[in-house]
């Protein structure tokens, strides 16, 4: 049977590795379930303009933000995992503190009590002692907080490049690979007695 992922949008800056994210789980058949807040669909409007439908056509449901009724809002609804991405610092704060006043962070509460896997791509920067507070307590309760934060050592070309790296690190973390995800062979004594 094929795997069923949560993936959600929420209004950081980032919307691409959310759209990227669901191409790849696409790409591989997996079965998404999808909420995006409100202010993750304004991000979507300002940096993906028009792909609104894209979005919404690669997921297999989308579940409205409000609509905490619904299936993944339940413990009892298996799933094998939910990413937010991006995941603003309203949202981990939220998640941090139980706070599931909606059904993205319901669907997370959820899946942190039921011991399944949670991936936050959560993006601000500078970062002040409260988010990083509350990433630290996620963390504590299970959570993988992950930012997502560019690697150069690929020597990408592209923002493409940039973002599928990442998404694709997630795909692996969520027991998706393998990927074609560019992965460091060593040095071959290259770094060493450069000074
Ligand atoms: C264009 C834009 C970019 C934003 N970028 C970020 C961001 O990178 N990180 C963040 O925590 N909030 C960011 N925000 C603010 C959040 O959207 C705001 O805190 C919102 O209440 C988050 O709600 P949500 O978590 O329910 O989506 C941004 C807002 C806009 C309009």
């Amino acid at each position: 049977m094929s795997k069923r992922i949560v993936v959600a949008i929420s209004g950081a800056s980032g919307a691409i590795y959310g759209l990227r994210l669901l191409q790849m789980l696409h790409q591989q058949q997996v079965h998404c379930d999808l909420i995006v807040s409100p202010s993750g669909w304004l991000t979507i409007d300002q940096e993906l303009p028009g792909q609104r439908q894209a979005i919404l056509d690669l997921a297999a449901e989308h579940h409205a933000f409000r609509n905490i009724g619904a299936s993944i809002a339940s413990g009892s609804f298996a799933h094998d995992g939910m990413v937010i991405a991006p995941c603003s610092m309203k949202t981990l704060a939220a998640i941090a503190h139980g706070f599931a006043d909606n059904l993205m962070t319901r669907a997370a509460d959820v899946t942190l009590k039921e011991r399944r896997r949670l991936i936050l791509l959560a993006r601000e920067t500078p970062l002040h002692l409260v988010h990083l507070r509350n990433m630290a307590t996620v963390t504590e309760m299970g959570g993988i907080v992950f930012p997502p934060l560019p690697a150069f050592y690929h020597r990408p070309e592209s923002i493409d490049d940039l973002v599928s790296h990442s998404c694709a690190h997630v795909m692996e973390l969520l027991g998706l690979s393998p990927t074609d995800r560019p992965r460091w062979q060593g040095l071959n004594n290259q770094g060493q007695d450069s000074s």
